[in-house]
């Protein structure tokens, strides 16, 4: 049985975690702080418990430099799809509720019946913007259609649309000019718009924030625009300006932790916005739009108002994300995230440039121009299924593991997440040197 250190681990998630955070946290698990007590089994409402959420705040927030008084942190279950669902819920009753406050304002207080009537008529024109760059915005987009109905989904972006390759497949970021019109014009009938900063199946990655959505913080309409992001496999991987985002989310499972744990960065306005929604009027509204008000523990508002603790918190799983959170902040210090950004910029281009040094043999999938630090998608021999086979067990033999592309879409995928070192790197792209030079 090979010990860890002889393995180095590329899997797409879950991913590795640094061996002193599993040490500390196993030791956790046995007997937390001299407690005689295993933090798997401590009250989530204990001080123990509210502890590991104050620290894990405070570190995130140093670390991504959170403007704390205009957003608030939430830990939850769910995970990424969960936030498909709950961002979707959360920011249709938060936009349902701007309008309806808007038209009291105007038609006066005592006026219910033609606030519901104006606001049943804005409703039709309502829609939720996604850009389309891949396996999760698609499936992103897709819950939505499920739960409010397809006529509400506006896919401003559909990047299959532009493969320059013509086959319809993802691997790029496009221009934004090509948002439809149709989308821009309805801006102030905007309730979001949603994009995945990182696809991990596609190995596609937002070089930044869509130019599109800059300086574009209010609708035509005057009203706040939301911007929401899945930040699921690149989260902690760069500096992020927080203030351009209504909502920022990333399951655990890659950079910051263990499967069970999602975080949720969301503006407190649109908390405020939830949190005055009469669930009277949502129902009034089900009959067009249907299923908006999120289960209550999907309603982030009440997850904020009892500092993610309204039901039981997998405390243990976030004391393992909160051990990664502190390390990652003592060791970039004042260069906050942005030290690690460096990291994956580097150990990212020498995979890249291995790969295109061997192009004749290495076909990376996405265009230059998306191609993601976090997952590198590669077929061999334009997709030989045969010699990528013959990949993957020369890899493992050399204690490479995870390295096959995601089942959807084949090929091979390096991930090259935070705890994947430097070291990880030199040995993988050794191999790939020796196997390029070896078949072809
Ligand atoms: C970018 C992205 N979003 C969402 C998800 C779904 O996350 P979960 O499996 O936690 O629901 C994943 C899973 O890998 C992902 O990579």
């Amino acid at each position: 049985m090979p010990s860890r250190s002889e393995v180095s681990y590329f899997g797409a998630g879950p991913a590795p975690l640094p061996t002193f955070v599993l040490e500390t946290a196993a030791a956790s698990l046995l007997n937390h702080e001299n407690q005689g007590l295993g933090l798997g089994e401590i009250s989530h409402r204990s001080p123990t418990a509210n502890k590991i959420i104050a620290d894990a705040k405070t570190a995130l927030s140093h670390l991504l430099s959170i403007p704390d008084d205009e957003y608030e942190t939430i830990f939850m279950q769910g995970g990424g799809s969960g936030e498909f669902s709950a961002v979707l819920q959360n920011c249709v009753v938060a936009w349902v509720e701007r309008r309806r406050e808007k038209a009291v304002k105007e038609l006066g207080e005592g006026k219910d019946k033609e606030v519901l009537e104006r606001v049943r008529k804005e409703v039709q024109e309502m829609k939720v913007e996604y850009l389309v760059t891949g396996s999760w915005s698609l499936k992103a987009s897709q819950e939505a259609a499920r739960l409010i109905g397809p006529k509400y989904v506006d896919v401003v972006m559909d990047a299959r649309k532009s493969d320059p390759k013509g086959k319809n497949k993802f691997g790029a970021v496009p221009e934004l000019q090509s948002l439809s019109t149709e989308g821009r014009a309805r801006k102030g009938y905007s309730a979001l718009t949603y994009f995945c900063d990182n696809e991990t199946v596609d190995g596609v990655e937002f070089p930044k924030f869509p130019s599109e959505l800059e300086g574009n913080e209010e609708t035509e309409a005057g009203e706040e625009r939301i911007v929401a992001a899945d930040m699921s496999s690149n989260f902690l991987s760069r500096t992020v300006d927080v203030k351009k985002y209504g909502i920022i989310f990333a399951g655990a499972q890659k950079n910051l932790g263990l499967p069970g744990i999602t975080v949720v960065i969301i503006r407190k306005s649109l908390l405020k916005l939830t949190t005055s929604a009469p669930v009277a009027f949502l129902h009034a509204l089900s009959d067009l739009l249907p299923n908006i008000i999120p289960p209550i523990v999907f309603d982030l508002a009440t997850l904020a108002k009892n500092n993610s603790l309204y039901n039981t918190l997998p405390v243990f799983n976030l004391y393992v994300a909160t051990l990664v959170l502190q390390s990652l902040s003592a060791k970039y210090g004042h260069k906050r995230i942005g030290g690690q950004g460096e990291i994956s910029a580097r150990k990212a281009e020498q995979i890249y440039g291995t790969l295109d040094k061997y192009a004749n043999l290495y076909n990376v999938v996405p265009e230059k121009h998306a191609r993601s630090r976090m997952n590198v998608c590669f077929r061999l021999k334009g997709g030989d299924e045969e010699a990528e086979k013959k990949f993957v067990k020369g890899a493992e033999e050399r204690g490479l593991l995870g390295v096959k592309g995601h089942r959807s879409v084949g090929g091979i995928r390096v991930s090259n997440y935070n705890a994947v070192g430097e070291e990880a790197v030199e040995r993988l792209c050794q191999f790939m040197v020796d196997f390029a030079e070896k078949e072809g």
